[in-house]
């Protein structure tokens, strides 16, 4: 028998703007996610345009990434920028120290990273080196990047074959400074970001006004770290314009990652969802410290690292992070999407930890081959959510129960498009049955619901480099009848209409 759900879309109670940066990206020096992933080098056969590899470029373009983090995560405080200018040839190898211990070539440096970013379309979030850096590195980085006069660095980048100076939208002063990035109190933190940031200076012509400025990022909480939120917002300065939050599914509330990407139950399946949602949660309780110091909410929030983290998969390099991706992770995405929508009054932007290769990824390459994850089908299913009008909604929803573990079985998103129409996302949980949700639109008459689903055969299905398209979209339609419209789901299936 199917579950039942009760829905209530009703126009009148548009919410919120989407900013389309909560379907934000991150790429870090890390396993294969920048080598192999995105480089491969101007000399590969595979086909790539100045080392920048086609494929993946080409299925980035296609989910309109609107923003995108590098080159860290916790090797953001560990590098070293100039390291990775100049004639390739003569850059100087380093280890990368915090990801396995390997060789890094500097091959992709500031000038191969703005290209990858210019050919997908995407804005930048550069995370400046805090750790091991000093504020004149980071200040010279931003000078090189943005300046437009004869300025040392300037002339450096031009010399480097860089005319126009590059907008850099978005800067992180430091990468989770209570870990990875220097193991530091919240107030030494706090401390070191006001320096720091006060010399993190944006020369760009066209980022000089309130409107264009560079947003610039300080360290925020781990998980419900919540005095962490405390006393950021309580030491806070007129640079503290947004502050991160990291939660990762699966890892998060277990540290270290121990569950498999793959081959687990059903009980796997609703735990996982159940971390999921628990991003609500912390959004909420973060959201609240930040309202008492900042209730203008002048002070984003941007959940700059989200998604699951296994045990790896890649037991020969487990400093690599590689894992497979199934429909649980699909399921995953478009949750926290949901939420993200929900609070976007604060939440600005979240990135997905991370692009290629490692953690959730939404694209897996093995050498030349590169396959889409259900992650990827959840983005290219939400791309009407970038920039649309959240419409919270009414939804009254049976449960998805297994053992102590009791979930809403249906969870849904709605808001209006920049094109105008009522979009609807939604997920059923329940891995075992079919859901019907009875839909009742005010504002609009509904006489069908139009879109596309991805589901799978079982709770684990993924892709793989032999059979790349297990699990992909396929069209959805819902006709209104005398009894009205029933939107009748798959069992664990993410589905997006609009409503015509
Ligand atoms: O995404 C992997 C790592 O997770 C990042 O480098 C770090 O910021 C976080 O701990």
């Amino acid at each position: 028998t199917a579950i039942k759900a009760d829905l209530t879309i009703d126009t009148a109670k548009s919410g919120k703007v989407i900013p389309p940066e909560i379907y934000g990206h991150f790429a870090e020096h890390l396993g294969r996610m920048v080598y192999e992933g995105v480089w491969v080098g101007e000399d590969s056969k595979i086909p790539n345009t100045r080392g920048i590899r086609n494929d993946v470029v080409g299925a980035l373009k296609h989910l309109n990434v609107p923003v995108i983090r590098w080159p860290g995560g916790c090797f953001a405080d560990r590098y070293h920028w100039m390291d990775g200018i100049g004639p390739r040839d003569k850059r100087p190898v380093t280890i990368n120290t915090i990801w396995g211990g390997v060789e890094e070539s500097n091959a992709f440096g500031t000038h191969e990273f703005m290209d990858f970013a210019e050919q997908i379309g995407s804005k930048v979030y550069i995370a400046g080196n805090v750790g091991t850096g000093s504020p004149k590195e980071m200040s010279q980085w931003l000078e090189y990047m943005t300046a437009s006069d004869n300025s040392q660095m300037a002339k450096l980048r031009r010399q480097n074959g860089r005319e126009a100076p590059w907008k850099v939208e978005y800067f992180g002063v430091g990468n989770e400074t209570w870990g990875c990035g220097g193991d530091m109190t919240p107030e030494h933190s706090a401390n070191l970001f006001k320096q720091f940031a006060t010399f993190s200076d944006n020369y760009h012509p066209d980022q000089k006004t309130p409107e264009t400025r560079m947003v610039k990022v300080m360290s925020g909480a781990n998980v419900a770290d919540f005095n962490w939120t405390e006393v950021s917002m309580k030491m806070k300065n007129n640079n503290t314009h947004a502050l991160s939050l990291h939660y990762y599914t699966s890892a998060g509330l277990n540290w270290p990652p121990s569950r498999p990407s793959t081959g687990f139950d059903e009980a796997g399946w609703a735990v996982v969802l159940k971390e999921a949602f628990y991003m609500e949660e912390l959004v909420q309780k973060h959201s609240a410290i930040m309202d008492k110091y900042d209730p203008e909410k002048k002070v984003a929030l941007y959940v700059d690292e989200w998604g699951t983290w296994y045990k790896t998969d890649d037991l020969k390099n487990p400093g690599f992070l590689y894992q497979q991706n199934s429909l649980r992770d699909g399921l995953v995405a478009a949750l926290h999407f949901n939420i993200f929508h929900k609070y976007t009054d604060r939440v600005k932007m979240a990135n997905l930890a991370q692009t290629v290769n490692v953690l959730q990824a939404v694209i897996l390459t093995d050498k030349d081959k590169m396959i889409l994850t259900p992650t990827y089908h959840v983005f290219d299913l939400y791309k009407p959510f970038m920039g649309a009008t959240h419409i919270p909604v009414m939804l009254n929803s049976a449960k998805y129960t297994v053992g102590d573990i009791s979930l809403p079985a249906v969870d849904v998103s709605a808001a209006k498009g920049k094109d105008g129409k009522i979009w609807l996302a939604v997920v059923n949980l329940d891995p075992n049955r079919p859901a019907e949700v009875n839909t009742s639109t005010m504002g609009f008459k509904a006489k069908s619901a139009v879109g596309r689903v991805l589901t799978g055969d079982r709770i684990d299905a993924h892709n793989t480099f032999d059979k790349p398209n297990t699990v992909t979209l396929k069209s959805y339609e819902a006709k209104a009848s005398g009894s009205g419209l029933v939107l009748k789901l798959a069992p664990k299936s993410v589905t997006v209409v609009e409503f015509r």
